[in-house]
């Protein structure tokens, strides 16, 4: 049965909870409704096309509308469409954890899947305190993540994200999350202020202050993005991850990547790590692994992580129905076909400073204050005056994103994030086959509308 467009509206406002969604903001206006997608386009019910510019949610690299990705799938439901991973093992997990322990660095050798990215996220932690139970230091359980730092949204995740707005309702949250300093240069304490090198060695060595603050020997893990999401695009300082990478190795605690948005080519690399040298214990990843044409996660760990579940009735006690599902395996396999056949990784490369380039040309406009980021991958920091950097106050900020921008830009035809979670930025990371057609068509959008705010304020 297709529903038409008066009767999807009617049946969503009804029926369908849309997450991290003021659902009042549709009690006048129309829900959008997406209903197609093609290379880095996607359609509404009406026939209005879209830029895809945030990849759906970080995850579409390859694009929309991949006929070799739905097929698949499809060949796979029908031979078999499901069968857990509970002892068992079917080939395309086995050959997704195969190519994903090539493709990621160092002695990253063992895959464990999920179905998602908090999930992942979530099941590193338990590795990381059952690990340590197994090796003799069973004291040792807390993790360190940044200020505004997105994790996840399950129980477990939540603990480990750093932003409080999202945590005050679900409170009292698994015990043992501990914050750091994020890596926001822009808004560098003033006495690093003028040496990013000299910053990204203070803000490492927070993680050591905090490990030391905090008992070297309660401490589990550190969570880090490569490149931070959420505050805007947080890029690592020079030597940052070397330094932090120094600090676990003095105090034993794990290096987690958390690379649910940065893996996958998101910065022109497999995995995020690779493009700042460093090597992870442990690399959680979702999202772009199967481009969004189904549902994965997973994290990748290092051999010796695994070796104490190796022996005797040791058994990592942890599982999910559907993590490594056969059909999501098997489309996540024909994905990096894809990334390989198109060489995204090398478009992402050759094409980056082409969209930096592009997107600072915004920095004219006096709403915007700072770009920054990596790859595919952009934030865009909107302030009230660009000389002292001010930020806008929280109704400024709630006039501005909730009520202009994000409507405006979509309605421009731009899908994108305005996210105000830190200081209100625009969030933007285009499917991996985008051009310098694209970043023109953003850059335009934006600015029309970035304009039009700056009347508004
Ligand atoms: C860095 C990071 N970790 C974890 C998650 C949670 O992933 P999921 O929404 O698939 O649970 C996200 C989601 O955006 C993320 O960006």
């Amino acid at each position: 049965m297709t529903l038409s467009s008066d009767e999807l509206q009617a049946a969503a406002k009804q029926h369908l909870w849309m997450h991290f969604t003021r659902m009042s903001s549709y009690s006048s206006g129309d829900i959008p409704v997406i209903v197609r997608g093609s290379g880095p386009y996607v359609y509404d019910d009406k026939g209005k096309r879209y830029l895809d510019g945030l990849a759906g949610l970080f995850v579409s690299m390859v694009g929309h509308g991949r006929t070799e990705l739905a097929e698949a799938a499809s060949k796979q439901a029908s031979e078999l469409a499901y069968f857990p991973l509970w002892s068992y093992a079917h080939p395309s997990a086995v050959q997704l954890a195969s190519r994903l322990a090539e493709l990621a660095p160092g002695d990253l050798n063992r895959v464990f899947f999920t179905t998602s990215g908090s999930e992942a996220v979530e099941s590193a932690w338990k590795l990381a305190k059952a690990y340590f139970k197994r090796i003799g230091e069973p004291t040792r359980y807390k993790v360190l993540s940044r200020e505004y730092a997105y994790h996840g949204t399950s129980m477990g995740a939540l603990a480990v994200t750093g932003l409080s707005s999202i945590k005050h309702d679900f409170e009292p949250l698994p015990p043992g999350g501990v914050r750091v300093p994020n890596t926001n240069f822009y808004r560098a304490p003033e006495f690093v202020a003028d040496d990013e090198a000299k910053f990204g060695v203070w803000a490492a060595d927070e993680i050591e202050r905090a490990i030391l603050r905090e008992d070297a020997e309660s401490v589990a893990a550190v969570y880090l993005e490569p490149v931070q999401n959420s505050g805007g695009c947080f890029t690592p300082p020079p030597g940052y991850f070397q330094r932090v990478r120094e600090i676990c190795d003095k105090y034993g605690v794990l290096l987690v990547s958390d690379e649910v948005i940065c893996a996958f080519g998101r910065l022109g690399y497999y995995f995020g790590a690779e493009r700042y040298g460093y090597q992870p214990d442990i690399i959680t990843f979702a999202k772009g692994v199967t481009s969004g044409y189904s549902p994965l996660g997973g994290m990748i760990v290092r051999d010796e992580l695994m070796e104490p579940f190796l022996t005797g009735t040791a058994t990592f006690l942890h599982g999910i129905t559907f993590a490594g599902h056969p059909v999501s395996s098997a489309v996540a396999l024909a994905n990096l076909d894809v990334f390989e056949r198109d060489n995204l990784l090398g478009n992402v490369r050759a094409n980056e400073a082409g969209f930096r380039a592009t997107l600072d040309k915004l920095t004219d406009l006096p709403i915007v204050g700072d770009v920054r980021g990596a790859g595919y991958f952009y934030g865009i920091e909107l302030v009230k005056d660009k000389a002292t950097k001010e930020t806008f106050s929280d109704d400024e900020s709630e006039r501005l994103l909730r009520g202009f921008l994000s409507h405006a830009l979509f309605d421009a035809g731009l899908v994108c994030r305005a996210d105000d979670r830190g200081d209100p930025v625009i969030q933007l990371a285009p499917p991996l086959i985008c051009t310098q057609e694209h970043f023109d068509e953003i850059e335009q959008i934006l600015r029309s509308v970035l304009t039009e705010a700056w009347t508004k304020i």
